[in-house]
């Protein structure tokens, strides 16, 4: 089986924080998959009705891959959509898909399917300037949160504590760049500084852990310095996350749950979510192996290999000793 990963960054610069492509690469050797690093600007798309593998890298014909699969998170751009297109029309599978990817991109867009299919999201609304100040405190209330519609790892999520430093940020936001889209969201209180990370695959939950802000602040991003710790899948976040998933078309995805009392409310959902913090913190989970696993038997190619799939475990992680496993 042959793979590529689509990835901003060249092979020869990769960086600490591309855990996941060494983990993937790594692996994929382990389970004789030829697995490549492509970056985006290495793509030419040449759009012809006849020629059928009119896709070139570094300007020449390559033998196609089984799959491919995008890490671009929210940097994903129209190059990078465009050429995950021109590969799906080569009949070649994708994970995640264009379409979905370009959804999830948009956090009010998938709040929005999400909504009309009856799934729990926190009240949502897209601002325009001059903001109404007196709609939002009536409709979401303060705090409120304000994000961009397209980020990740925290950086474009806000919380305004009062209706004072709202009308602040939104005026410091309205004299940048009145065309900004962002968001406002009611802030769901019981989840300050935490969350759940789910990571779904073909329809499963894989595994599930707890997110704790590092900082005192209220965003739980394990990339901004969270605390992970294993978390107990009980039916209701399966559900809201296989769910989720299946609703998006997302094959592979990182769905963030907020604490809601008793329940949970639908954060986002991520096309090509990070697996340090999940495997510094799930003892035995190796997301590869399962990821690997799940494209054998998606595309019908099985392991010339024997025995791929008595688990060897994940190499422990430095931050595996730290964790405990909390019951949910
Ligand atoms: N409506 C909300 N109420 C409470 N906390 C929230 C809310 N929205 C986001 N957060 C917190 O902020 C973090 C980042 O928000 P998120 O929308 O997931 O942005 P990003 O794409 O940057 O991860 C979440 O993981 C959660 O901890
Ligand atoms: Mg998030």
């Amino acid at each position: 089986m042959k793979g590529w990963i689509i990835y901003r960054k060249d092979l020869t610069q990769l960086s600490p924080e591309a855990y996941e492509i060494h983990r993937l690469l790594s692996e994929a050797e382990a389970d004789g998959i030829k697995l490549e690093v492509f970056r985006p600007e290495q793509f030419d798309l040449i759009v012809t009705r006849e020629d059928e593998k009119s896709i070139l890298i570094n300007g020449e014909k390559h033998e196609l891959p089984d799959f491919v699969m995008p890490r671009m998170g929210a940097g994903t751009t129209y190059f990078t959509l465009a050429i995950l297109r021109q590969i799906e029309r080569l009949g070649i599978y994708t994970i995640n898909n264009s379409n979905s990817i370009e959804i999830v991109k948009d956090k009010l867009f998938s709040q929005q399917i999400l909504a009309q299919n009856n799934l729990p999201v926190p009240k949502t609304m897209l601002a325009k300037f001059p903001v109404d100040v007196g709609l939002v405190e009536r409709t979401l209330g303060f705090p409120v949160v304000v994000k961009t519609i397209s980020g990740s790892q925290g950086s474009g999520v806000f919380l305004a504590e009062t209706k004072r430093s709202f009308r602040d940020v939104m005026d410091l936001i309205e004299s940048t760049n009145r065309n900004a889209n962002m968001i406002m969201q009611e802030f769901i209180a019981p989840s300050k500084g935490m969350d759940l990370r789910v990571f779904t695959l073909g329809g499963r939950a894989i595994a599930c852990f707890r997110r704790r802000s590092g900082d005192g602040g209220f965003k739980a991003n394990f990339s901004s310095g969270g605390k992970v710790e294993p978390y107990k899948i009980a039916p209701e976040i399966e559900w809201l996350a296989t769910q989720t998933s299946n609703i998006l078309n997302l094959d592979m995805a990182g769905i963030d749950l907020l604490f809601d009392n008793d329940h949970f409310k639908i954060c986002e959902a991520n096309s090509s979510p990070g697996f340090e913090g999940l495997e510094s913190c799930c003892e035995g989970v190796n997301i590869p192996q399962e990821l690997f696993h799940f494209l054998r038997i998606r595309l019908g190619k099985f392991s010339e290999i024997e025995h791929p799939h008595p688990h060897h475990p994940t190499p422990p992680h430095p931050k595996a000793l730290q964790s405990q496993l909390t019951e949910g």
